[in-house]
């Protein structure tokens, strides 16, 4: 692979959470998988500019760090627009729930179908946020509830690693809700996860970190804890969707144990944000949900940002609460619904969303070491990318040095 120079670049670094980190008029020089030197055009060094370099002149346009979705439950069969229009008719997500639909009713059609049937599906929406720029995403399970279909599952996200060219971190979220071979044993159905589930999908390699819902319609506090001390007696990085439609107090706990991060936050109680700080969990931000399910009560963001949480934002693709398949829509509504500042809704797609999957030692940012993993948008101003609403400035995309997506090159 020959080393690559990009030149004439707006780079935003992204180095850490509080600004763009803008070098303008900069350039940017790779080698093999990796970003060997970033800085001023005025200062490119001697040995990447001969004649073996590959050049590109990007006319001032933005180069950010790829986008890392951090948060999706891209594998799922079916789909549940027939809930949506039960929403819209003035019954609630737990409403649906209780009465046998929600979660459980993908879990019947992910059971149901075959491999490559949730593969062709997965990986067509795979390709919608990949061609927005997404270099990196999580893939969750958490609609099989047994061992075979969430190995299942993680087996699709492992076949969409292998044959797209994309980074995925595989979570296995057994915990998700209760099964219908369980129905009200939800103690059972935990040990079963612990004894039965989690050690196998480990044992076959398809599980980078262990999640769960902590939640009254799912699992208490108590019963996450004994899947998290299970997912750590195998050395493993724990995640939690919490405080979403309640409280629940499961935050705090996944904190204390350093989760990697806590996820939603809704319902978190602004005095607990100090604990995220403290234990460097990253505060996973959905606006999906919060839009799909027309939340009202907004995280607690004004407390994330005094205590310096690191904020990510995510799609939480899936076909109930967030079947949203565009991370930069995520980013804007973020800013919208959220209050965030364009500023944080980048950090949140980048260096923090690296943070909340435990990689921003090798992604996330544009820094020397670096994977070289990164976007020229068609734009030279960041604040673009949170801003437009449908539009799609995503020129070019590369991935560990390789490029993707090369749209300025093609139509040169
Ligand atoms: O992140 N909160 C729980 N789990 C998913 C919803 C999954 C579904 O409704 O299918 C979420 O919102
Ligand atoms: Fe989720």
């Amino acid at each position: 692979m020959p080393n690559k120079l990009i030149t004439n670049a707006t780079l935003a670094t992204m180095q850490d959470d509080q600004s763009y980190g803008l070098i303008p008029s900069a350039a940017i020089a790779i080698r093999g998988n990796n970003i060997e030197w970033l800085g001023p055009m005025s200062s490119i060094p001697r040995r990447f500019t001969g004649q073996s370099v590959e050049r590109l002149d990007c006319g001032n346009r933005l180069i950010t760090p790829g986008l890392i979705d951090c948060h999706t439950h891209l594998v799922y069969a079916g789909d549940r627009a027939s809930e949506f229009e039960q929403r819209l008719q003035g019954a609630s997500y737990e409403e649906i729930t209780r009465r046998g639909g929600g979660i459980s009713s993908t879990v019947k059609q992910t059971r149901a179908a075959s491999q490559e049937a949730l593969y062709t599906r997965a990986n067509s929406r795979l390709s919608g946020l990949m061609n927005e720029g997404v270099t990196t995403l999580e893939i969750k399970s958490g609609y099989g509830l047994d061992c075979d279909n969430e190995i299942k599952m993680l087996e699709v996200a492992r076949q969409l690693a292998e044959t797209r060219q994309i980074r995925i971190q595989k979570t296995l979220l057994a915990a998700h809700a209760v099964p219908p071979e369980y129905f009200d044993q939800k103690d059972a159905y935990i040990d079963h996860v612990c004894n039965d589930i989690l050690p196998a999908a480990f044992e076959a390699g398809l599980v980078d970190a262990v999640d769960g819902f902590c939640d009254e319609i799912a699992f208490s506090v108590e019963q996450m804890e004994r899947v998290f001390d299970k997912a750590q007696s195998l050395g493993l990085a724990l995640k939690l969707h919490t405080e979403q439609l309640s409280y629940s107090g499961g935050a705090a706990m996944a904190a204390q144990r350093g989760a990697l991060s806590v996820d939603h936050l809704e319902h978190l109680r602004p005095g607990e944000a100090s604990l995220l700080a403290t234990h460097n969990t990253v505060a996973v931000l959905l606006p999906g949900a919060f839009y799909t399910l027309k939340e009202t009560i907004v995280p607690p963001i004004q407390a994330l940002r005094e205590h310096k949480v690191s904020m990510a934002i995510a799609t939480d693709l899936n076909p109930g609460s967030s079947p949203l398949n565009s991370l930069l829509l995520a980013m804007n509504m973020a800013c919208t619904l959220f209050s965030l500042t364009p500023v944080e809704a980048l950090a949140g797609t980048t260096i923090s969303a690296a943070k909340a999957l435990g990689m921003d030692k090798v992604i996330g940012s544009l820094e020397v070491g670096k994977s070289a993993d990164l976007v020229i948008w068609d734009t030279d101003n960041p604040a673009m990318l949170a801003y437009q609403i449908g539009a799609n400035p995503c020129l070019s995309t590369m991935i560990s040095g390789k490029w993707r997506k090369h749209t300025l090159r093609d139509n040169a």
